[in-house]
């Protein structure tokens, strides 16, 4: 929980959330921060808020206390997205203050009625449109839909430089001593471009098209500060919208020159042409992540399968079909689009192979374009000419995963 002075009448209040999982489904090992900004004029505004996790909003109230600004004399609550996660707070304010007015998208008027019953004094905002605030900030704001839900938009203060993003160039991952991304020594900047990409596959990777247009749309504002809604600051804006614009070509691949191994066994049939694939891929210069399901989460499998361009997959058939959790894992990859990949799976079968053609059926439901090498599928425990199989289809991959990424 902390106050930052960001500039002239603009301050960051930022509080760190762990043990939770994001909408509820998503882990985040290194926790999240819930960044709002107020920026005072003649008049204040909050930008974003916090949820209404307990104790969150009051928290929230102790760092306004530290700034000598009182809840009731907030004027402006800007509601860039209304995902509860940023407007959780709003009724909580309400028994404080009851003449704050919300500045929104037409869609986040829609959504703050649905989901808090508050209709009151709500000022809706097209593209472009300022709210003067005095002392020379001017607000404007901008319509980027669908990052992630459909009543984003961002809000700057020429003043200052300011863009005020909420989730866009967001990240997972607390925010201590470090506010900008430019504090970061080297080993911390990969700790936390993995907390990046974590949260970009896991919250934002089915838009990343949307994406793409906001990255253009910001790109012409004389933005000086990046402040988003989760994770750092970025005083050199040009470092996380090329970041994000590069997560976001991610999705349609070439990505990295990077394989996700994702596998499941059984009674360790599967497990032996696993252990015998890793060693031939140890052997290859490449970097792999290597993740077991249902043990490791989605969102985990996802972060990897996001950065790679090559996909294996390992399980077992159960009943005719694929092992269920990977069937779900697979299910996750597609809807958050994970296309065009190169992948090969091989597993065991006991009575009956078709784990095959459910892998088809869902790869073809969700249009992700795998081109996967001819699978390899054993009765039973992995035999010498199994394993030469699955070395001649890995030793494959890694060719053209290194050919195509490394273009
Ligand atoms: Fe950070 Fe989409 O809420």
């Amino acid at each position: 929980m902390q106050v930052t002075n960001i500039s002239e009448g603009t301050y960051q209040l930022s509080v760190n959330v762990e043990n939770i999982l994001f909408e509820g489904l998503w882990e985040m090992p290194n926790g999240v921060s819930l960044n709002s900004y107020i920026v005072k004029g003649e008049k204040t505004a909050i930008i974003d808020g916090v949820c209404g996790w307990d104790g969150v909003p009051e928290t929230f109230y102790s760092l306004l206390d530290q700034l000598d600004i009182a809840p009731e004399s907030i004027e402006y609550l800007v509601v860039n997205h209304m995902e509860p996660d940023h407007s959780g707070w709003i009724e909580n304010l309400k028994k404080i203050n009851s003449n704050f007015k919300i500045v929104c998208s037409k869609k986040a008027k829609e959504l703050l009625s649905a989901f808090y019953y508050h209709t009151e004094n709500i000022t809706t905002i097209a593209d472009g449109d300022t709210l003067d605030l005095g002392n020379g900030h001017v607000l404007s704001f901008y319509e980027i839909p669908n990052v992630h839900w459909p009543d984003t938009i961002a809000t700057f203060d020429a003043l200052t430089g300011t863009l005020f993003s909420c989730d866009a160039f967001g990240s997972f991952g607390k925010v201590e001593n470090q506010k900008y991304g430019d504090e970061l020594t080297e080993n911390e900047r990969e700790v936390y471009e993995n907390d990046t990409l974590r949260y970009y596959s896991n919250i934002v990777a089915a838009f990343s098209m949307q994406v793409k247009k906001a990255v253009a749309k910001c790109e012409t504002l004389p933005v000086k500060l990046v402040a988003p809604g989760h994770g750092l600051m970025w005083r050199n804006p040009k470092d996380i919208f090329d970041a994000y614009s590069r997560y976001a070509d991610y999705s349609k691949g070439p990505a990295r020159a990077e394989i996700t191994f994702i596998w499941s066994s059984m009674y360790g049939m599967t497990e032996k042409a696993v252990k015998h694939a890793l060693s031939i891929l140890e052997k290859e210069d490449i970097k792999v992540h290597v993740h077991k399901v249902p043990e490791d989460s989605w969102g985990t499998v996802l972060t990897s399968a996001w950065t790679s361009t090559g996909i294996i997959l390992a399980m077992p058939t159960y009943e005719f079909k694929m092992f269920p959790p990977m069937a779900a894992v697979l299910e996750e990859l597609g809807k958050k689009k994970v296309l065009n990949r190169k992948a090969f799976r091989f597993g065991s079968y006991g009575w009956s192979g078709g784990a095959q053609r459910e892998l088809d059926d869902i790869t073809t439901k969700l249009s992700m374009n795998w081109e996967f090498l001819e699978p390899v599928e054993f009765l039973g425990a992995p035999t010498e000419e199994v394993n030469n199989q699955i070395e001649e289809r890995i030793k494959s991959l890694v060719k053209v995963v290194k050919e195509i990424a490394n273009k």
